[in-house]
């Protein structure tokens, strides 16, 4: 009982933190927001041709993993976790006329500028209020899932890996850039809300993180350490620094 109410505390506070950023992201957080993230992260700039100044300056992302992710015109791409969208606006732009892209993502500040941009020019996307571990989408209904900085976030990570394979076809791609840890934190920063919706106290260590994937029925193929990521508050580099708690992407592929 006592567990589940600190998730319910944790979970309300991640959806506090991100409809601040949907609302106000100048406002100053533990982890940076925005173009000049995406651009240190290593996002090209002409994946931005069509991409909705405000879904951009809402970003939080961990990572860039475009690349891994090596979407084909007419795919069909799930986000986890889509946020204002960003990610989601590009995916829909490599994919094209004939793709589809949907984000699905909790706090309902964020749906709402997501929706907002979307408005009736961007016919090829959707966006849907779900939870990761609890995929509202038949088995096999995506070519490729994506995901940026949302994964640490959720309590039960192996059911949300296990949801992420069963909806993606045989051969499907998992792209996405995340935090995790070389070593395991202790329960004070586990139970510290604030570094929780910071993206630090959810962190699984990198390799049980790997386990759980493969658990869930996909192989990575790839993996790459985003060194440029980096936290901004004393709290947040302090525990950073003292775990090894970094930011990666990575490539799956549903066997
Ligand atoms: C760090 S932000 C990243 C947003 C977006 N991917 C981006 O790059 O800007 C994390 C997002 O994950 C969402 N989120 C957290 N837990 C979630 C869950 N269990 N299911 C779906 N979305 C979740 C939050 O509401 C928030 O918008």
């Amino acid at each position: 009982m006592e567990q589940t109410a600190s998730q319910q505390e944790i979970e309300g506070l991640v959806k506090q933190v991100y409809a601040s950023v949907a609302r106000e992201p100048h406002a100053g957080y533990h982890f940076e927001v925005g173009r000049g993230l995406a651009d240190n992260l290593g996002y090209p700039a002409e994946l931005f041709n069509q991409v909705p100044k405000e879904a951009v300056d809402s970003f939080a992302g961990v990572g860039y993993h475009f690349d891994f992710a090596d979407l084909k015109p007419g795919e069909t791409v799930l986000d986890l976790g889509s946020g204002s969208g960003m990610d989601s606006f590009i995916a829909a732009g490599l994919v094209g006329a004939n793709g589809k892209t949907v984000g699905i993502d909790i706090t309902p500040e964020q749906l709402d500028n997501a929706n907002r941009l979307r408005g009736d020019r961007f016919d090829k996307i959707e966006f849907r209020h779900a939870r990761i571990d609890d995929l509202p989408f038949e088995d096999a209904s995506f070519d490729v899932a994506i995901s940026n900085g949302v994964i640490n976030l959720v309590a039960d990570k192996q059911k949300a890996f296990e949801q992420i394979s069963r909806v993606l076809r045989k051969g499907g791609r998992m792209a996405i850039s995340d935090i995790v840890t070389e070593k395991q934190l202790t329960t004070d920063i586990v139970c510290d809300a604030t570094l929780w919706a910071s993206c630090i106290g959810g962190a699984a260590r990198q390799t049980d993180y790997l386990k759980m994937i493969e658990a869930a029925g996909m192989q990575v193929v790839e993996t790459r350490d985003n060194t440029q990521y980096h936290f901004l508050s004393e709290s947040a580099k302090e525990a950073s620094g003292e775990f090894g708690v970094k930011s990666f992407s990575l490539l799956a592929v549903k066997a």
